[in-house]
């Protein structure tokens, strides 16, 4: 039987869980958060290679037979190290949209908001260099966000996203996403799985300015392509 495990360094991936749910509900799935060493985004590389085969291992024990490492920070600083250490597992990774998203801007300004790790792995710098070459792409930080998403719905349960939390996240993402606006950014990668928890806030502050790029769907396709090719 085939079984997909996801794992992140929180909740942020259960968007990309969710995705994968939607177009293949037959699937079984497991999911694991780590919340218990995450945040990943500012970890030395070979820590989150480290808890990268551990959550791998974890999941293998609960028999899945496919990984996804739904977390950019993990898939920048592990699925190399993954898929040496794992060679009969298929891995499906994440990495920043930041292919179409260059490719199909207008105002060749492009926002990237993720993790330093995700911004420092080799996949988003080659990306970057193929595909962005004559686009301004701005990087930005934004852990805060992780942060909020994690006190929002890591919890036991989750906190609802009204009154002074609310207005909180959306000082927070304000923060961070008006400034793409201004320097002419029309498209939004959102490249750190927290990230489409907060679509629709994010959505509400570009206010049709700018696209906001979820890959949550391109990443479920994905999955469903490997299931097929490995498990016909
Ligand atoms: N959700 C993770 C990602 O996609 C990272 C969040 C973190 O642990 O810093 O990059």
């Amino acid at each position: 039987m085939t079984k997909v495990g996801f794992f992140d360094s929180g909740v942020g991936g259960t968007c990309i869980l969710a995705a994968f749910r939607r177009l293949c509900p037959d699937v079984a799935t497991e999911y694991l958060a780590d919340s218990a060493n995450g945040p990943y985004g500012n970890r030395p590389p070979e820590e989150i290679v480290r808890l990268s085969v551990a959550n791998t291992e974890a999941l293998l024990r609960r028999g899945c037979n496919v990984i996804v490492v739904a977390c950019n920070t993990a898939t920048a600083a592990a699925i190399d190290h993954l898929r040496a250490q794992f060679p009969a597992i298929p891995f499906v990774g994440i990495e920043p949209a930041l292919k179409p998203a260059a490719l199909r801007s207008k105002t060749g300004v492009v926002g990237v908001l993720a993790t330093a790790g995700t911004f420092h792995g080799r996949l988003y710098n080659e990306t970057k260099a193929r595909f962005a070459a004559g686009v301004t792409v701005l990087a930005v930080v934004a852990d805060e966000f992780v942060r909020l998403v994690e006190e929002w719905k890591g919890g036991p349960t989750e906190k609802p996203l009204a009154g002074a939390f609310r207005d909180r996240v959306e000082r927070t993402v304000r923060a961070k996403v008006e400034p793409l606006l201004k320097a002419g950014a029309d498209k939004i990668v959102l490249g750190c799985t927290h990230f489409p928890h907060l679509k629709p806030i994010i959505e509400q502050v570009c206010a049709g300015r700018a696209e906001v790029i979820d890959p949550s769907d391109a990443v479920a396709r994905q999955i469903r392509k490997v299931l097929a090719a490995r498990f016909p």
